[in-house]
């Protein structure tokens, strides 16, 4: 959908008045390694996606919040309200823009008036590429510019993000993907060490290989409460680490270190989930120093002992994208794939040589038969911005 076609949308559901309405972009992301680090005090490797969502925002002269989505016709427009801004589960959607607003305000960016908002995404929804972080992050880039709040960085929008899903929403997230949404970069992705928000850009020059993804379209039940579930053992882990080791996060562990400690892990599932975290945060230091000397192979071999990791010992992989990783590991031309995201469905990243692109697609489309499967071979795009 064209902007302007959208900008004629706005229009017809919220009218014309002489203020003209601005338009917001914020993108997905993929995460190219370093997976359930981000709240283990631990390095992420993402990269913001030229798919992502839409919006068109304008201020109104009374208190309302008024949202539209382009995807979502059928709930029409949906009424918020400044003086009301509590979760409610009939907002639907409209509840991540909702947390957002109120960070704001806790943060004393208080809103003179309400507005109207109306988005459109093309970021396929539950597939584990930050739809809702695209949206929170959306939307606080929209408010940052209608309302002025100039003072007001990309880290602090994406630190608001994360409020919003956390404090708001229920989902105890880390800050990868808003981080990733409003930060990101054309053609680099975001080293980010998620314990002191420290970052680098990092080129990612794949000299005849592409970024593919490929969504299982399967998204498994109870994703929300499973995350927090793992993230409420990582925590108890940390604990029982902290009696023997003065560490602030898991992730201050290096691998080795872990292996003399972890006896004071005594529940198998806790000393897994530890250890995914542990070691995944060294596979993402060392891929970003593989990929930096254009080891192509030694970044694939990471990737895929990630996915094994995250099938193994954090199970948060499942049948459907185990499936697509191992035909993916099987095909000539991919140097390595895995889950990305949160996990219990969406889908696997792969790194595949141009050249084997068109075998890579008619594998994975004659083999993978939970669902018919979408291929996006992407291009890495820039953080949120106005249009
Ligand atoms: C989800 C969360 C992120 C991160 C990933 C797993 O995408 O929103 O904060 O924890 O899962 O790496």
């Amino acid at each position: 959908m064209r902007v302007e076609d959208l900008v004629q949308s706005f229009k017809k559901q919220f009218g014309e008045t002489e203020v003209e309405p601005a338009v917001f972009f914020a993108p997905g992301r993929v995460n190219l390694i370093g997976e359930h680090t981000d709240y283990n005090g631990g390095h992420v490797f993402p990269c913001a996606l030229t798919l992502g969502t839409y919006g068109v925002m304008r201020k109104r002269t009374d208190s309302k919040c008024m949202y539209f989505s382009e995807n979502f016709p059928k709930y029409g427009v949906v009424e918020g309200d400044l003086n009301h801004l509590v979760y409610e589960k009939r907002a639907n959607w409209t509840n991540y823009c909702a947390g957002v607003v109120k960070a704001f305000e806790d943060r004393g960016f208080k809103l003179d008036t309400g507005f109207d908002f109306l988005i459109y995404g093309n970021i396929p929804s539950g597939s584990g590429l930050s739809s809702s972080a695209a949206l929170e992050v959306l939307t606080g880039t929209a408010l940052a510019g209608v309302y002025g709040f100039d003072d007001l960085s990309k880290i602090d929008i994406a630190l608001i993000g994360q409020e919003s899903e956390n404090a708001f929403c229920g989902l105890n997230c880390g800050i990868m993907d808003q981080f990733a949404s409003s930060c990101g970069k054309k053609d680099s992705a975001i080293f980010l060490d998620t314990a002191t928000l420290e970052y680098t850009y990092v080129p990612v020059k794949l000299d005849g290989a592409k970024i593919v993804i490929v969504n299982s379209k399967v998204k498994h039940s109870l994703v929300d409460s499973a995350y927090n579930e793992r993230r409420a053992t990582c925590e108890a882990a940390l604990e029982k680490l902290q009696t023997v080791v003065d560490i602030k996060t898991l992730c201050d562990l290096k691998p080795e270190e872990f292996e003399n400690l972890k006896y004071v892990l005594d529940d198998e599932i806790m000393r897994k989930r530890a250890k995914h975290a542990i070691y995944e945060n060294a596979r993402t230091i060392e891929a970003v120093a593989a990929l930096g000397r254009n080891d192509l192979t030694r970044f694939g071999e990471l990737m895929n002992e990630s996915h094994i990791s995250l099938r193994d010992d954090y199970e948060t992989s499942c049948e459907e994208t185990d499936l697509l990783a191992e035909i993916a590991w099987s095909i000539d031309g991919v140097y390595g794939s895995r889950i990305t995201g949160g996990g219990f469905g969406g889908c696997i990243v792969s790194i595949v040589k141009d050249e084997a692109i068109p075998e890579f697609k008619r594998r994975i489309t004659s083999e993978y038969k939970a669902k018919t499967p979408e291929i996006y071979v992407v291009e890495i795009g820039d953080g949120a911005h106005a249009i």
